[in-house]
């Protein structure tokens, strides 16, 4: 039962609606006037209708352009940057001498229609689909054709992958593209054997390798072989919805089926600026409720083979996410959507986390500009930290992390504690220098970001003053004013540091004195 129907108006034109029936594939179209249904055209009707005019003074009267044949845009690919434009036009070729097509397909297409026309379009990611010319290629097309192109660049680098075969050509540092991907598959189609599952694969035709993609503005393809090369498939009103802004599925079970398009698709849609298509939402918000989450965590802890593969696809895109400008409108609208319950069944984005994830991002890109740590990674750890302690590990593990957050994660309440306790009772700097010296920088930002103004102050303190401070004599010099190397030394060293935080060292002069007072030296 869908909500979002097609409907057409008394009025409408015999093309327009012909053209409606294919781009949504629909064969029948309820006619209104204002919100009264006044009527039916089917299929039939059209057929009829259009028998009974000449067909080819019809289509040279009425027919919209785009439905007459396929729209070729010969020039989408001139879109390009010449060279790359050069490997594709090779690629093309070398299909070509075996009678085989071939495609681009996916976000490639989609961000050449979206780009700017003035400007060449840089595409780092592209993705090519192998096809036969009237049965589908075999299985390894892909890869012969991928190991043909390598002959030829042989500085690239190839990479096969899969129980079905798609090859993957890296250009990396290289001094045109810097690092360009080519992924060449052979058109196939999808099955999930059971919800949430990893696909089964079987090779098939480009329209069914472009059904069983995840939204109608990626699962468009061009034609890069001759004939009609430059011709843009269209099977599920890409175009359209690419003009209307929409982010819609290709089918209802698609979120049952892969839950990470839930995330993709409230990527999308931030990054694009698009909507998501009211149905689509229907079937989020569906997939949601089915709890299809739960199922695929505890599929995780019973150990079943496909929620890891899954998990590191949610990793994957939770990356995306949150290396992005738009990170906190896309984790507003996964919060909406519930969808957060994807990583964790009690994860919701309150205020109080919005607010130490902003915070997390605003000490992260005034400490470390060049990320020394990735960003992402973090602000990944500060939405598991929100969770219960006992929690924490489960989802680190769950979703892979490093080993460097698993331990954060399962160390921090106790870390936590541990200074929210102590660090009241410090008197002078130093004491408090001593207490967070031992933890690293990527602890101390997850427990500032939880904490209580008075210790995000003392954290915020040490990281940009006193872990700053150098010592006023450098163990070398130590050793020049007559110190012998031992166990004693890092003793002399740290209360010379703790006696400059402290303000009672300055100089080089003070520090020779500090020593002398504290620690006089026996022969002299
Ligand atoms: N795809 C899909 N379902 C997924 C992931 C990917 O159907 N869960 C398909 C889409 O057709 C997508 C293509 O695989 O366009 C390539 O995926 P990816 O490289 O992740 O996305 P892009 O669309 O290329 O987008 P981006 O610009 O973010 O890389």
């Amino acid at each position: 039962m869908a909500t979002n129907l097609r409907t057409i108006a008394p009025h409408t034109s015999l093309p327009e609606i012909e053209s409606l029936m294919v781009t949504y594939d629909v064969g029948r179209l309820p006619v209104l006037e204002g919100d009264r249904l006044v009527g039916i055209v089917t299929r039939t009707d059209v057929l009829r209708q259009v028998g009974q005019q000449s067909a080819s003074a019809y289509r040279e009267s009425h027919h919209p352009a785009h439905l007459t044949r396929p729209p070729i845009l010969g020039n989408l690919v001139e879109r390009l940057a010449p060279q790359l434009r050069e490997i594709l036009a090779i690629a093309a070729h070398q299909a070509e001498e075996r009678g085989w097509h071939l495609y681009l397909v996916g976000g490639a297409v989609r961000d050449l229609l979206l780009a700017d026309t003035d400007e060449w379009v840089i595409i780092t990611d592209i993705d090519l689909v192998v096809d036969g010319y009237h049965r589908s290629a075999d299985v390894g097309a892909g890869v012969e054709l991928a190991r043909s192109l390598q002959s030829l660049y042989p500085k690239v680098r190839l990479d096969i992958h899969g129980k079905f075969q798609t090859a993957a050509l890296l250009w990396h540092k290289d001094p045109i593209f810097d690092s360009l991907w080519v992924d060449i598959a052979t058109a196939r189609t999808e099955f999930y054997p059971y919800p949430a599952a990893n696909p089964e694969v079987e090779a098939s035709s480009i329209h069914q390798d472009l059904y069983r993609r995840d939204f109608t503005i990626n699962a468009l393809a061009l034609r890069l072989t001759q004939p009609r090369s430059g011709e843009l498939l269209d099977f599920f009103g890409g175009i359209l919805d690419l003009q209307s802004q929409q982010i819609r599925v290709l089918h209802t079970h698609s979120f049952v089926e892969d839950p990470t398009r839930i995330y993709r698709a409230v990527r999308f849609a931030v990054r694009l600026g698009f909507e998501i298509e009211p149905q689509t939402e229907a079937s989020i918000r569906h997939a949601i409720a089915s709890g299809i989450y739960e199922q695929v965590q505890n599929r995780q802890t019973a150990g079943r083979v496909s929620a890891p593969a899954l998990q590191t696809r949610l990793k994957s895109e939770l990356k995306h996410i949150l290396q992005a400008p738009y990170w906190k409108a896309a984790l507003q609208k996964l919060a909406d959507l519930e969808a957060l319950r994807c990583i964790h069944s009690t994860l919701s984005l309150d205020d109080s986390l919005a607010w130490q994830l902003r915070s997390l991002d605003r000490w992260l890109r005034c400490l470390d500009p060049r990320q020394t740590i990735p960003h992402w990674q973090l602000l990944l750890e500060g939405l598991i930290a929100h969770l219960q302690p006992g929690d924490r590990a489960t989802v680190a593990q769950n979703l892979q992390l490093s080993s460097e957050s698993h331990d954060r994660l399962t160390q921090l309440e106790a870390v936590q504690s541990h200074l929210i306790e102590n660090l009241p009772r410090c008197d002078r700097p130093s004491q408090r220098a001593k207490l967070l010296k031992p933890y690293d920088f990527a602890m101390l930002m997850l427990i500032a970001a939880q904490s209580p103004r008075p210790t995000r102050r003392q954290i915020w303190r040490y990281l940009t003053v006193w872990s700053q401070i150098k010592p006023t004599i450098t163990g070398r010099e130590l050793q020049q004013l007559g110190y012998k190397p031992g166990p004693k030394f890092r003793q002399i060293l740290d209360d010379l540091w703790a006696a400059t935080l402290d303000g009672q060292v300055n100089d080089r002069p003070q520090a020779e004195a500090y020593l002398a007072e504290h620690y006089p030296q026996q022969n002299d």
